[in-house]
């Protein structure tokens, strides 16, 4: 790495991140069924069918996972809890559940790790997905009554808290698009989860202030939005492209309002008197989390509304087929804290690659893809960014959503046979940087 943790700002933090369904193993500690064990059945929904069952039995090993983070040089581990651990229908408590997350969250104190915790990252239980998920008010609710179980059993030893990872994926993605559970795919099914999400994060934010549990943000997905082309269709194309992707939740946490060009395609989808809910949605932040991966090439599909389509780039990818645009990086942080955020402090609360290297291999390609992506934070800081943290996807190889285990994000290799954990080379690369800066 050309980068070492002496050349960011006293006090940057460095982390890593992992997610509850993608590692724990759900079928463990009277958990319930969540929407992606149903998707997973669904033929040809996930990779070969897998599911979170197992994974990397977290579960039982988070002991010597964080050891691993620890010994990696991270100041801070970002995870996240489970909603149907801790509520398996999604309303009554399972005290085994939340006692996971107690021991998990002592763990990281006792080895000086900072715990960030996000309340959401996809596991939605299976017996709210019946009653509608997200594209219902009411999982908005019980979304509320749930983030106050996790404050007052947690709240006290958090370093921060984001109440959904990545909105856009739990909305547009999965009710529009159709790749991610539920699996919905119209335009309405879309736009009210674009609301109700939004509204969950507000409401949400709100319960956590009033529970007084520190330093409350959000880990929203941004993509470097380029049209394919400089026709006039396609430039206006990453324009609607944008709208939804990246400016949709930017505006209503920032400004109470949903960007003008997006609320006129969402039209007579948006639930009513959506508009009483925007002083919710619209809380103060302590910090603003940025999940970024790659960039778009836009198109015009000449289709019905939003007409939007992707072409693949030049520029080289990672197994996920997403091309590597460090750049893009410093432009969304220059124009997300310019625009929107302003001196709210930005984190970066993922990024990484997908490359599929077996245990010691050279790994020089996540080694690199980490090392630009470092030096495009620091450009952004050079120009005055308040950026105050890094988060490296994933400490392990995981469940990849529909992608099953198929994709390797982790900095350590697991066998998913014997569960053994081997640390890749960029996992040593990082914690040179980390440790002798
Ligand atoms: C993000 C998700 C995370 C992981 C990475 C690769 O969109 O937050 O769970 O799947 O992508």
């Amino acid at each position: 790495m050309s980068v070492t943790r002496a050349d960011f700002p006293a006090g940057f933090l460095f982390s890593t991140a992992t997610s509850a369904y993608q590692i724990e193993g759900h079928g463990f500690g009277g958990a319930g069924r969540t929407h992606w064990d149903t998707f997973a059945r669904r033929p040809g929904a996930v990779l070969n069918g897998d599911d979170g069952a197992v994974a990397c039995d977290h579960y039982h090993r988070w002991p010597e996972d964080l050891d691993l983070v620890r010994d990696g040089g991270f100041d801070a581990y970002r995870f996240s809890t489970s909603w149907a651990r801790i509520m398996p229908d999604g309303r009554s408590l399972n005290p085994e559940g939340l006692a996971f997350y107690d021991r998990l969250v002592d763990g990281m104190l006792d080895r000086g790790i900072k715990p960030m915790a996000t309340l959401y990252h996809w596991e939605l239980p299976q017996a709210l997905s019946d009653k509608g998920g997200w594209t219902a008010r009411d999982t908005v609710l019980r979304f509320a009554d749930f983030t106050e179980v996790v404050a007052r059993k947690l709240g006290d030893r958090l370093h921060s808290v984001a109440p959904v990872n990545e909105p856009w994926c739990v909305a547009w993605l999965s009710h529009y698009h159709g790749h991610h559970a539920p699996g919905l795919s119209t335009l309405r099914d879309g736009v009210r989860a674009m609301h109700h999400v939004a509204l969950a994060h507000g409401m949400a934010a709100a319960v956590l202030r009033d529970e007084r549990v520190p330093n409350v943000g959000a880990a929203t997905n941004f993509e470097a939005a380029l049209p394919a082309t400089d026709r006039e269709i396609d430039i206006a194309a990453a324009e609607r492209f944008d709208g939804i992707y990246n400016r949709w939740f930017l505006g209503a946490m920032f400004r109470g309002a949903y960007p003008d060009d997006v609320l006129e395609g969402f039209g007579d989808h948006m639930p009513d008197r959506w508009q009483d809910d925007m002083a919710t949605i619209h809380q103060p932040l302590d910090w603003f989390g940025i999940n970024y991966y790659t960039c778009n090439r836009v198109i015009d599909t000449g289709g019905e509304w939003p007409a939007l389509g992707s072409v693949v780039g030049p520029l080289p990818k990672t197994d996920m087929g997403w091309e590597i645009y460090p750049q893009g990086l410093t432009d969304l942080l220059g124009w997300i804290a310019r625009d929107y955020t302003q001196e709210t402090p930005l984190f970066v609360t993922e990024n990484g690659m997908a490359h599929a290297d077996v245990p010691g291999a050279e790994d020089a390609a996540r080694i690199d893809f980490l090392d630009q992506h470092l030096q495009a934070c620091l450009k952004a800081i050079e120009t005055g960014v308040p950026l105050t943290g890094y988060t490296a996807w994933s400490l392990l190889d995981n469940f990849e959503w529909a992608l099953g285990y198929e994709k390797r994000f982790g900095l350590i290799h697991v066998d998913y046979d014997t569960q053994a954990r081997t640390p890749k080379a960029s996992y040593h690369a990082m914690a040179r940087a980390l440790t002798d800066g």
